[in-house]
């Protein structure tokens, strides 16, 4: 644990603003996956949810405070009893729960959102932290808008909540609005006005609507905020949220000039931006820092010359300090089960016995096709495996008759609630032959594919094809993903993890609340 003075909480909210974002919503098993890393990465705080939006936020944030063993987590709640409620009783297995409850606070917000006046607005605030407190110990009070809120009204509003027992105040900058001057200014204003201002940790939540999250994020911590609320990948609400992961290596990069530490093991980075990207086939841009696929590669020869000399020249960080390891052989057909577990656990898996039988199979089937795999091979197919165990819908079997003769055909075999159902059809070419296939066993009209994407995991031409796909219906998005050396196999996959997840969302009852 570092000096707590520069010590900055990290505060994920990857499983609740994160997973607002459009398309990227987790089932139960996902969002339980992404709490187990999160929590062994050393995130202080993870917000798994808003409880009383719907049944599956509930009994996510339930499960999430019965699995985490380090991080407290937090429930998000409006100003109102029973969104608290919703949240004390959802986090009550929690060893460290938070409640976290929010109201705006901008002139704008008040009139038009709330048609609150403003001080109804702090009678909430008093009321809703004053009840919160009665289910624990640790209270969030966030100003929805905060940063567009007038000066003194926030002084007041975040007076009233330290008053009433909040522990943490966190000041949003809702719209993405601010710029780092005018945002620290804000921060800065409440240490020298509010006279209880050292009851409570001050926090800061920025989105990225004009791309400054991150820079209005640390220019409030140099104001004097000492948690910060981020998600891996910068998911979140429109633009996103700040970014875990740039977060944390500004604070280690530049630690001359921001003398402020984590307690993330920052070597676990890339595998939760990965795990991420393939539990929501939401891919991160490649020049995105820390993370995207270019984000260490050097391509211009002047640029290699000076890295063959000295690493320093072009490298400010190294690959290996965010977990990401160069591409090397680790496995072929010959390697056998021992080895595969090892190679697992160095790479940071450790799966059930099933899940462990289904990845070496589909890795012997790997090596069998492609003469080099690599970690990033290994990785996608794990990703590839975890967590579907439960899908209504299983891929069986694919033939393609393709090629320049035409027509395009699809023999394609899928389990379909335990049942075995076949189609043979025709297409403008093999994918969307499958795609009309898996169609016609398990019709889906309403459903329209918005993106079909394809990548190579490694170089070579038997490289496995990452697929991602994305469909639409009645609002709700889901993305699916698949990897594989035959890119039509994986196209299939895809869209059946797609079509999976869609499934879900259709028993699931739309969010009636949104923050
Ligand atoms: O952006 C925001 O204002 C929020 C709050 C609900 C914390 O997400
Ligand atoms: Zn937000």
């Amino acid at each position: 644990m570092t000096d707590h003075k520069e010590r900055i909480i990290i505060f994920d909210t990857t499983l609740r603003d994160g997973e607002q974002s459009p398309g990227c919503s987790m089932n139960l098993e996902e969002k339980l996956r992404m709490a187990r890393l999160l929590d062994r990465m050393g995130v202080d705080v993870i917000e798994a949810g808003f409880p009383v939006a719907s049944q599956g936020d509930f009994e996510a944030v339930q499960k999430v405070a019965e699995t985490v063993e380090n991080a407290a987590v937090a429930g998000l709640c409006r100003a109102k009893k029973s969104d608290i409620e919703a949240s004390a009783e959802a986090l009550k297995s929690a060893k460290r729960p938070r409640i976290h409850t929010f109201i705006s606070t901008s002139p704008l917000h008040m009139k038009y959102k709330l048609q609150m006046s403003p001080e109804t607005v702090l009678d909430a605030i008093a009321e809703s932290v004053s009840h919160a407190r009665n289910f624990s110990d640790d209270v969030e009070w966030s100003a929805e808008d905060g940063s567009r809120t007038e000066d003194d009204f926030l002084c007041q509003a975040v007076e009233t909540a330290i008053k009433a027992g909040a522990t943490t105040i966190n000041i949003p900058d809702t719209v993405g609005y601010a710029i780092p001057d005018e945002y620290a200014a804000k921060i800065a204003l409440l240490f020298d006005r509010v006279p209880n201002i050292d009851k409570a940790v001050i926090s800061v939540h920025c989105h990225n609507d004009l791309g400054l999250a991150v820079a209005n994020s640390l220019a409030g911590v140099r104001a004097g905020a000492r948690q910060i609320e981020c998600t891996i990948n910068g998911i979140g609400e429109r633009a996103g949220n700040a970014a875990l992961e740039e977060i944390v290596m500004i604070l280690r990069t530049r630690h001359d000039l921001l003398p402020f530490d984590t307690d993330i093991d920052a070597t676990l980075i890339t595998k939760a931006s990965r795990r991420l990207s393939t539990i929501t086939g939401f891919n991160v841009q490649p020049n995105k820092a820390i993370v995207g696929a270019n984000a260490f590669a050097h391509e211009s020869g002047i640029h290699q010359d000076g890295m063959l000399k000295n690493a320093e020249t072009y490298e400010i960080m190294t690959p290996e300090s965010v977990g990401r390891k160069q591409s090397r052989l680790v496995l072929g057909k010959h390697s056998g089960r021992h080895a595969f577990v090892k190679k697992l656990e160095e790479l940071g898996y450790e799966l059930g016995d099933n899940a462990l039988q289904d990845a070496f199979k589909r890795f012997k089937d790997l090596a069998d096709r492609k003469k080099e795999v690599f970690d990033e091979d290994l990785v996608a197919l794990v990703d590839d495996e975890t967590g579907r165990d439960h899908e209504r819908i299983k891929f069986v079997s694919l033939q393609i008759q393709a090629g320049s003769t035409g027509p395009q055909v699809a023999m394609l075999e899928l389990g379909v609630d335990g049942e075995a159902k076949q189609a043979e059809t025709e297409g403008n070419g093999p994918v969307d032959a499958i795609f009309l296939a898996i169609r016609e066993i398990v019709p889906h009209d309403e459903a329209q594919l918005l993106l079909y994407q394809v990548h190579a995991v490694t170089g070579g031409t038997d490289a496995q094809a990452e697929v991602t796909v994305k469909l639409e219906e009645n609002a709700k998005t889901v993305f699916g993903q698949s990897a594989d050396v035959d890119v039509m196999v994986a196209s299939c996959r895809a869209y059946i993890h797609a079509l999976n997840k869609l499934l879900i969302k259709r028993e699931r009852p739309a969010r009636d609340v949104t923050p």
